[in-house]
């Protein structure tokens, strides 16, 4: 945690604000928002998404390791700083109507973003990909998302130019 922390507090520190915006895969697709309720959003940085989820009704939690990250997010969104390295933190298990994890990737986390969708919930999540770009050390190989959330209707699938990503739908 500490190194991630410091890592990304400084990286975050030298960001411009951004946002709120929607979650890349969700662009001209927003229909497929569900109406409300709760969301998640996983390694969420400087919340743009969260601001974006927020302004639409939802009850947004929003987890990352940066306390610098967090403090951009603003008001309307419940901040919590979590290490994902010890998987979801205890009071964002869910159930929740969108999950969304962008630009972040830890495969152990896949089995707990699944569980924690809500009937009928919506999973939008993308990282960096070996497709079109060769092997590197946080990247998916081939396929690693769908074969995670095989157990979800999936919706959008995108896998090119060094970048996976999918929008899944649980169970109703
Ligand atoms: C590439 S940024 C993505 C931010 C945001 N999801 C977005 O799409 O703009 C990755 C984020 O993961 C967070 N992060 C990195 N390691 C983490 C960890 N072990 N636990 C929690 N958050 C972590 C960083 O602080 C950073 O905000």
């Amino acid at each position: 945690m500490r190194d991630d922390a410091q890592r990304w507090d400084a990286r975050h520190a030298g960001a411009d604000d951004v946002g709120p915006l929607p979650p890349d895969l969700l662009r001209g697709r927003e229909d497929l928002l569900p109406a409300g309720g709760r969301a998640l959003d996983v390694a969420c940085g400087r919340g743009a998404v969260s601001r974006w989820l927020a302004a639409r009704g939802f009850a947004v939690d929003a987890v990352d390791v940066s306390p610098v990250g967090l403090s951009a997010v603003g008001p309307g969104v419940r901040t919590v700083l979590h290490d994902l390295d010890d998987g979801l933190p205890p009071s964002c298990t869910g159930p929740y109507d969108v999950v969304v994890c962008q630009r972040f990737r830890d495969p152990r986390l896949y089995p707990q973003l699944a569980a924690s969708l809500a009937p009928g919930g919506l999973l939008v999540i993308t990282v960096l990909s070996e497709v079109d770009e060769g092997p590197g050390p946080f990247r998916a190989p081939a396929g690693e998302l769908r074969a995670a959330f095989a157990g979800l209707d999936v919706l959008v699938d995108v896998e090119q130019d060094g970048e996976a990503g999918l929008v899944a739908r649980s169970a109703g």
